[in-house]
């Protein structure tokens, strides 16, 4: 791994535009919520992957923080565990864990006591001291959501947040949000009123990992550093978008936190609006945050508002129920640990959506996503218009198997690019047959690709906020969802409708049977 330090020929190397070789300010990392899922699974094997390519500032230290009484070795002990287990490959190294473990403390404490915020306070005082981490901190929100608002108030009450007095002397406050971002339009302006007045914009990171993926920065680098791609990329040559985010699990063991959710919330309202923003986005001038999150956000804004009465022909909801496979039982939703027997969540969603430009007038973007499908997949399908004429004998282009003429951008897993069309069969006779090129990231790069958290670690330590969301796409994807989600809210479904292992309920695919089209089964 290149020391980013020698980089000398970026006049400023932490604005490296490209993103290439930044070297980041120390800095001290507070984790609330410490204790959680998505500490142990994704934020600390991504910290110490970072450690583990020298990719960590060398002032580092991070403060967990939880209600849970543990000393700071408790925490190291449980973080190493963690670490092991979740770490995607087998980078672990016990002595390179050694080293990083020192930089962990912990916190206990109760987020509604000034007290906890006093003691961690004097903990950045000491990790400052200790670990030269130059008087920066990085806050990261990875409660329950309901904890949000206080904790960024009490911060700017004990004088932790940039609003406030510095007891540090220079250097940045910068927080970071984890999803969801409210429970609905009005929870997500409230949330961010108290932001607002404690954390100045510039400084606020909300996430939405999916836009962190490799792949779906990939849809960028496609789109925008291609020349052949883009003139084909409108209502004149494309012909629907299908996006699927399809996972093999349930809801293990967060039933009560899922029963509250549902998959429309959960992925939709986020993830695959900010992945379908991604793909039908206008260019920016420059590859910088704003620049980027403008036309993002102003894509958002283009999605059609759905009106009541067309909820229930545009947006499927379903629900998984028990099923048998390969001699395991599988349980149904509501049979499901802290889920109530009559619950109308949805476990799956989908929808039709237009965008209302002159890009994408009439292009119907079809969305789906649930748990207990048949398999654990996350792509784009984008469907291109047939041929205007068959000269073959008359046969219609679609008799020879399918749509021909499909681009499909694989986001996970088997991450790569694959485009559908159709070739001649060897023979004498003129048939034709569709084939696929394909494009393999590992097979291409035979390099490891960085997690989600790994990049937009490393971004918000760089100051980078372009694959962060912004508030006002956030509040447009809230606008986008809302009227489903009261309607569905409203409607007492007929669940569960899909069987576990299945593609989803057969009214998702009569959704797209009205416009003559069928989810492609990935
Ligand atoms: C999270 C959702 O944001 O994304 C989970 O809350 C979902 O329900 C997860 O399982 C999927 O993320 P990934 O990166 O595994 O596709």
């Amino acid at each position: 791994m290149a020391d980013s330090s020698s980089n000398s020929s970026l006049a400023n190397p932490f604005e490296d535009p490209l993103r290439f070789q930044r070297r980041l300010e120390p800095v001290a990392l507070v984790i609330f919520g410490a204790n959680g899922d998505l500490t142990m699974r994704k934020l600390l094997p991504a910290l110490y992957r970072l450690a583990y390519e020298r990719r960590l500032p060398a002032g580092f230290a991070v403060i967990g923080n939880s209600r849970t009484p543990m000393t700071d070795d408790a925490f190291r002990q449980k973080m190493y565990e963690s670490v092991k287990q979740f770490l995607e490959d087998s980078a672990f190294d016990e002595d390179l864990w050694m080293e990083f473990a020192r930089k962990l403390h912990y916190i206990a404490g109760d987020l509604n006591d000034p007290a906890c915020y006093e003691a961690i306070k004097a903990k950045l005082a000491e990790v400052d001291q200790d670990h030269a981490t130059g008087g920066n901190i990085l806050y990261y929100l990875s409660t329950q959501p309901s904890y949000y608002a206080p904790v960024i108030e009490h911060l700017g009450a004990a004088g932790l947040a940039p609003k406030s007095a510095n007891p540090f002397g220079a250097g940045y406050r910068r927080l970071v949000i984890e999803k969801p971002f409210g429970h609905d339009l009005e929870t997500a302006r409230t949330l961010n009123d108290v932001v607002q007045r404690v954390f100045p914009e510039q400084d606020v990171y909300r996430i939405d990992h999916y836009l962190g993926k490799e792949t779906v920065q990939n849809v960028f680098a496609f789109r925008f550093g291609n020349g052949i791609f883009e003139p084909l990329w409108d209502r004149r040559y494309v012909n629907h978008v299908q996006i699927t985010a399809a996972e093999s699990i349930g809801v293990g063991g967060r039933g009560a936190f899922y029963q509250e959710t549902g998959a429309l919330r959960d992925m939709i309202q986020g993830h695959l609006l900010q992945i379908m923003a991604t793909v039908a986005m206008e260019p920016s001038a420059v590859f910088e945050p704003d620049a980027v999150r403008d036309e993002r956000a102003k894509l958002l804004r283009s999605i059609r508002i759905m009106k009541d009465s067309e909820v229930l022909a545009n947006a499927v909801p379903g629900q998984y129920g028990p099923a048998r496979i390969g001699g395991e039982e599988i349980k149904g939703f509501r049979q499901e640990d802290k889920v109530s027997p009559d619950a109308q969540t949805d476990t799956f969603a989908s929808a039709t959506f237009f965008v209302d430009n002159w890009r994408w007038a009439g292009v119907p973007f079809y969305i789906r996503s649930g748990k207990r499908l048949p398999k654990r997949v996350t792509e784009i399908a984008i469907q291109f218009n047939e041929a205007p004429h068959s000269v073959f004998s008359g046969e219609p282009l679609g008799s020879f198997g399918g749509r021909p003429n499909m681009l499909i951008l694989r986001i996970q897993p088997e991450e790569g690019i694959s485009l559908r069309f159709l070739s001649k069969q060897p023979g004498t006779g003129m048939r034709l047959r569709p084939v696929s090129m394909d494009f393999n990231y590992g097979t291409s790069f035979g390099a490891r690709t960085p997690t989600a958290y790994e990049t937009l670690l490393v971004d918000v330590m760089a100051g980078d906020s372009t694959l962060y969301t912004r508030q006002d796409m956030v509040e447009a994807s809230w606008q986008v969802v809302r009227p489903i989600m009261e309607v569905w809210g409203n409607t007492k479904f007929d669940f569960p409708n899909y069987e576990a292992g299945s593609w989803g309920p057969r009214a998702a695919e009569e959704m797209l049977g009205r416009h003559g089209h069928q989810w492609r089964t990935p």
